[in-house]
Formats: C-alpha cells, sequence, structure tokens
C-alpha cells in the first residue's frame, strides 16, 4: 500500500516543473495519466538527445512510474476522452502558458461542472497581476524571484545556481498544495484549484534574503564578508558569495588537489559553540582565549584573517579527510561533491535516492530516485513510458471503453497510432 494509492491524476504538464511535480504524486503511489500530443509529446522527449532514436535523459529522468496517453486536446473526440478522465480523475495537474486551457476548453468553471471533487493544479510564472500573461522558463524565475540578484560575488554579475528552484522547487511547492487539497477535500467534498506561480516559489526559497534586507535598515550585515573587509553596503541585499546565510560563519574553502581538481573544496562553517575546537584543529589554540578572536562579536571584522587560517590548514588535507577529522569534533563541515561523485555513490545507492533504471530504448540509465523516505510508503523506481504506451490500456481499464469504442476512438484520428510497446 502507497500513501496515494486510488489517487487518479490527469496530467497535462510538459518541460520540467509540472513533470517534477506529478513524478513526486507517482512516487507518492497515485495513477498518473500523462496527456500528450499525439506523435510529438512532451517536448523534451527530444530535447538534449545523447541517444538518437531514445527518449532523452531530459524527460526520462522526470516522468518516471507514470503512464502515458497520446490525446488531441482540439480535436473533438479528443476532448470527449478528456471529458471522461476529468470525470474519472482526482487531480488534474498542468503548467501550459497561461489561457492554453482555457483554449482548449477547459475552463475551471466547465471542469468544476464535469467534477466539482477535481483538483485542478497549475504551475505558472507569474501569480495574478501585470506579468501573469508571460510564458517563463527555470532562469526566468531564478531572476525574477530574487535569487539572481543574491546569488553570486560582489564584483560580479547576478548569477543563477544549478539547482533547479524554478521548476523543480515549484513542482515541489505543488504538489504540497495537492496533497492539501485531497485532504480538505475529505472534509469539504469538493475540489479547489491550486495555483503555484514560479517567481513566488522563488521568493519562498530566499526568505533568507528578504530578511536581510529589513535588517539593512538596522545597519550593516556583519555576519557578510564585505563587513569585514570595509565595503560599504548598499540599498539591496547584496550578493554574498560563499557566505553562510546565517549566524554562524562558513565558507569554501580550497583542499589538497584544489591545483587541478576543480571540486577539491570543502564548506567549512565556524560554529559558535566549536570555535575552541576549530582554534585547537588548525593550530591556532592562542585564539581561543584572544579578545580579537575569543567571541563572535570580535570574530565577524576578521573572517578574511580566520577563513585564511583556516584553509591553510585544509590545503593540507583532502576534502575528505577534513570531513573525517572535523565530523568527530561535531565541526560542521561540507565536501563540494562533483555529479561524478555523486553518481558513484554507494550511501546514495544503498537509500534509493540515486538508483538505475533500466528502459527499452536506452538501456539503463541512472536516476534521482524519490527524495522523500516514508516508512509505510515504499517507492519503486519504474522507467518513463514510451509515447502513447499505454493509450489502449487506459482508454479500457479506467475508462471501460469497449473494443468497438477503443478502435473509433483511434479512427477518429484524436489518439495518435496504436502502438506495439517495446518489450522492457
Ligand atoms: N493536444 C493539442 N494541443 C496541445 C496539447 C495536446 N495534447 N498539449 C498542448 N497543446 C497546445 C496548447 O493548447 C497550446 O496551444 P495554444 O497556444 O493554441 O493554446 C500549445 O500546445 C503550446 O502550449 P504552451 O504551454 O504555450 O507551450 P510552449 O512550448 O509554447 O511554452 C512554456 C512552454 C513552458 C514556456 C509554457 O508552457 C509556460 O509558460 N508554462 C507555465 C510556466 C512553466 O511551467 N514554466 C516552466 C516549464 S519547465
Amino acid at each position: 500500500m502507497k500513501a496515494l494509492d486510488g489517487i487518479k491524476v490527469l496530467d497535462f504538464t510538459h518541460v520540467q516543473s509540472g513533470p517534477t511535480c506529478t513524478q513526486l504524486l507517482a512516487w507518492l503511489g497515485a495513477d498518473v495519466f500523462k496527456v500528450e500530443r499525439p506523435g510529438v509529446g512532451d517536448a523534451t522527449r527530444k530535447q538534449l538527445v545523447d541517444k538518437p532514436g531514445a527518449d532523452s535523459l531530459y524527460f526520462t529522468m522526470l516522468n518516471h512510474n507514470k503512464r502515458s496517453i497520446e490525446i488531441n486536446s482540439k480535436n473533438e473526440t479528443g476532448k470527449e476522452v478528456l471529458t471522461r478522465l476529468i470525470e474519472t480523475c482526482d487531480v488534474l495537474v498542468e503548467n501550459f502558458a497561461p489561457g492554453a486551457l482555457d483554449r482548449m476548453g477547459f475552463s475551471w468553471e466547465t471542469i468544476q461542472k464535469i467534477n466539482p471533487r477535481i483538483i485542478v493544479a497549475s504551475v505558472k510564472g507569474f501569480g495574478p497581476g501585470k506579468y501573469q500573461d508571460c510564458k517563463v522558463y527555470e532562469n526566468v524565475a531564478q531572476c525574477a524571484g530574487g535569487s539572481a540578484s543574491t546569488t553570486g560575488f560582489l564584483d560580479g554579475p547576478p548569477l543563477v545556481t544549478g539547482a533547479q528552484i524554478g521548476d523543480s522547487g515549484t513542482g515541489l511547492h505543488l504538489a504540497l498544495g495537492i496533497v492539501a487539497a485531497l485532504y480538505q477535500r475529505e472534509r469539504s467534498g469538493r475540489g479547489q484549484k491550486v495555483l503555484a506561480p514560479m517567481q513566488d516559489g522563488v521568493i519562498n526559497l530566499c526568505r533568507v534574503k528578504l530578511r536581510d534586507q529589513q535588517r539593512l535598515e538596522a545597519g550593516p550585515l556583519t555576519e557578510y564578508s564585505q563587513f569585514g573587509e570595509g565595503i560599504p553596503f548598499g540599498e539591496a541585499t547584496p550578493r554574498a558569495g560563499n557566505d553562510s546565510g546565517g549566524g554562524q560563519p562558513g565558507r569554501i574553502l580550497r583542499c589538497k588537489g584544489w591545483e587541478t581538481d576543480p571540486n577539491a573544496y570543502t564548506y567549512f562553517i565556524t560554529q559558535a559553540a566549536v570555535w575552541e575546537k576549530v582554534c585547537d584543529v588548525i593550530g591556532k589554540p592562542e585564539w581561543k582565549t584572544d579578545p580579537d578572536f575569543a567571541t563572535l562579536k570580535a570574530r565577524l571584522p576578521r573572517l578574511n584573517q580566520i577563513f585564511g587560517a583556516i584553509e591553510d590548514w585544509t590545503m593540507t588535507k583532502t576534502k575528505f579527510e577534513v570531513m573525517d577529522i572535523c565530523n568527530p569534533l561535531d565541526i560542521p563541515v561540507g565536501p563540494i561533491l562533483s555529479m561524478k561523485e555523486i553518481a558513484e555513490d554507494e550511501g546514495l545507492r544503498a537509500t534509493g535516492t540515486i538508483v538505475e533504471v533500466e528502459h527499452p530504448e536506452r538501456g539503463p540509465y541512472l536516476s534521482v530516485g524519490c527524495p522523500i523516505k516514508m516508512s509505510d510508503s515504499p517507492v519503486e523506481v519504474t522507467r518513463s513510458p514510451l509515447l502513447g504506451e499505454h493509450t489502449a490500456q487506459i482508454l479500457a481499464e479506467v475508462l471501460g471503453y469497449s473494443p468497438e469504442e477503443v478502435d473509433r476512438v483511434y479512427r477518429s484520428g484524436a489518439v495518435g497510432e496504436p502502438k506495439t510497446v517495446a518489450a522492457d
């Protein structure tokens, strides 16, 4: 048994943000029917292709545990099939450009008339307001959500981050809204609209930067490196490089091998509670009692000197040796892991966070499994569906179409060509 067993999801999502959400719902046990345009499918199937003829990793890694049904939503028979799916499903998830669902003839009012219990969940770039009609991709959201202006170094341009906080981050927000709406429906008997704008999701993840914006009114941000460097603060939260973002100063420091290995670095946090242990480890026991270093307040203007001394020590160790030495002393440190190291990490494979999946067109590939571990709702990651692989199955099993009706739907051209499913 899985947490969302019995929940049926009409998955009208594409690219990354929406598919992240519906993949999570599938991992939690929902039956997810991915609706794709006949013969075309989700555009990511054919983006960043590494194996000609096979679905791309972009697609396969975002669409595990789903079934694929081809439907032309602008064809009359296609609309009939969609209407039956809306009647049957608990949740409709979409991340079309603003207005696209309405243009297909499925406004919120129409959907509610068909099934008052359905939850309609949407990702859009922006919430209601002057930008509500814009099409938005990941980096636009990172920029409009305040992340880019606060990422990077003070003397460089704004930076986007590798973590897909606009797309995958918003997918996560949407999934939470959906399960909460399902829970509320238990008591109200009604569905509702759930909207997760990407800008809002990024702003939520940048909460501490808005905290700092307001703290600026009270004076300089003393935990930022620029304070100790005597660089005045401007009107807005500045880019903070690798400063920790919290009350415990931290930095990325070079480790042994940094000259040739771009990832031979560690994150090192000088947590106040373990300051004396830090002094001992780096060979500066005199700093324990020196008034210039003994208190956090005294240390804040001297972060460059302090992290310089710590780095003199970390450069004599590998990033893993730093971890091995500091962990037993409760000094928080973290190695900078490359994607290669993560792919090869046995511990992450053992927990199912990194999984190997078999695919009939691609062969085996690595993916990220479910990052949420539930004791009573285990996850087995299964491969993404081929385009239209389950069209006939969904028409017959889920919607109860007779063989003659299935044949009629195919002949109408609404659901693409019948498929012979590739053997796994
Ligand atoms: N059958 C028939 N038509 C279909 C269809 C189907 N199964 N699925 C999609 N379409 C149509 C849509 O109805 C739309 O037609 P319309 O413009 O005539 O109304 C058309 O395909 C294109 O959809 P759209 O969503 O505009 O795709 P796009 O490729 O132009 O834009 C995004 C892509 C991501 C920019 C846009 O969808 C968007 O802004 N989404 C919301 C924000 C978001 O999620 N962004 C992050 C993506 S990771």
